[in-house]
């Protein structure tokens, strides 16, 4: 029977993250997660996303935007972009569960996590960059207006450390490190696998048994390119930056390739739309390119370079579909 007072809940504030957001979907459905799936959104988020969204989440729920405008901050993180996660903070408000756990979209289930709702309120792993900080990535909550106001409150008053939501949430939730040791998840809920945290002998020796890893960083999943036919993101050189473990990144692209991509095939009716994307040996998902006039975006289009994430994604192929149908 699922339990439908709780929930896994995560955010998207683009169509880029929605895409991390699916893979997390599907892998805690190929998980056979038995509490209910949410996922937050924002206004900015398309309608082909949204529509893809459904049919992996049980609730695509829509937030208003909420981002720290600390670039001074931000900078102290190296992370500019990090203001939005602000809205994570909008989790407190979905009050229908009685208790939820938030992923964020950059991570990945690799295996049944739902003894996790026998935490309480607030439970998360250390950051690998400062153990006696939780990491926000993973967290058990109880849904709450009240305490939803007083975070809010929190932000208004005092801002967060870090420009963002885990800054502001070890501030509120101030007492993590000492007060319980049952709310300290184990680090294989919360598994940062990006070569630059790992602690290397420890990785080997614990590793295997990581339940869901963290793409912690700059570098996310969707930034490699993939080959489906070796079933390995692309090499990038000597000289390029440490990356991923690169069994976790080529996990990740197999769920996209098997379980998402698909999904933008029956959307868009038919299986022939699939074949747009993934025709050629390498996929790679395309950045939005918002600073093009209507006519280049056009041109680019009729050239074959094709902008899925874009926000008239849908309409576009639409009109190619019945242009190429007639
Ligand atoms: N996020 C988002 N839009 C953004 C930035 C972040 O929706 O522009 C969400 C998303 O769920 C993401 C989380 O906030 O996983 C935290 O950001 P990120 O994972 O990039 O931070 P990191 O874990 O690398 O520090
Ligand atoms: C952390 C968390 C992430 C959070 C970010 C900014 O690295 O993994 O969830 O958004 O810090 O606070
Ligand atoms: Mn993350």
């Amino acid at each position: 029977m699922p339990v439908s007072d709780q929930a896994f809940v995560t955010l998207a504030t683009n169509d880029t993250y929605c895409q991390g957001a699916l893979v997390l979907g599907q892998s805690l459905r190929a998980q056979m997660a038995t509490r209910a799936l949410v996922v937050l959104v924002t206004p900015h988020v398309s309608r082909l996303l949204r529509a893809l969204l459904s049919r992996v989440f049980d609730e695509v729920v829509e937030v208003s935007l909420a981002d720290s405008a600390d670039p001074a901050r931000l900078a102290l993180l190296r992370r500019p972009e990090l203001g939005p996660t602000l809205t994570k903070l909008h989790c407190w408000a979905l009050t229908r569960y009685r208790k939820a756990v938030f992923l964020d979209a950059d991570t990945l289930v690799l295996s049944n996590i739902d003894e996790l709702f026998d935490r309480s309120e607030f439970s998360a792993a250390p950051d690998p960059g400062w153990p006696d900080c939780f990491n926000s990535g993973v967290f058990v909550f109880r849904p709450s207006l009240r305490t939803h106001g007083l975070l809010l409150r929190h932000a208004m008053d005092h801002g967060s450390f870090d420009g963002a939501d885990q800054g502001l949430l070890n501030s509120f939730f101030s007492d993590w490190a000492t007060a319980d040791i049952h709310k300290h998840l184990p680090f294989t809920y919360n598994l940062s696998c990006n070569a630059a945290y790992t602690y290397t002998p420890a990785f080997r020796w614990f590793g295997s048994r990581a339940k869901v890893v963290h793409f912690l960083g700059p570098r996310k999943p969707w930034t490699y390119k993939y080959n489906p036919q070796t079933g390995s993101v692309l090499d990038e050189g000597p000289g390029a930056a440490p990356r991923h473990e690169l069994s976790f990144l080529n996990l990740w692209w197999d769920i996209y390739h098997r379980s998402v991509l698909p999904l933008y095939g029956s959307a868009l009716g038919g299986p022939r739309i699939v074949a747009l994307s993934v025709s050629v040996s390498e996929i790679a998902i395309q950045e939005k390119v918002r600073a093009l006039s209507p006519e280049e975006q056009r041109r680019r289009w009729e050239e074959g370079h094709i902008d899925y994430m874009g926000t008239d994604a849908f309409a576009r192929i639409q009109e190619k579909l019945d242009r190429f149908l007639h």
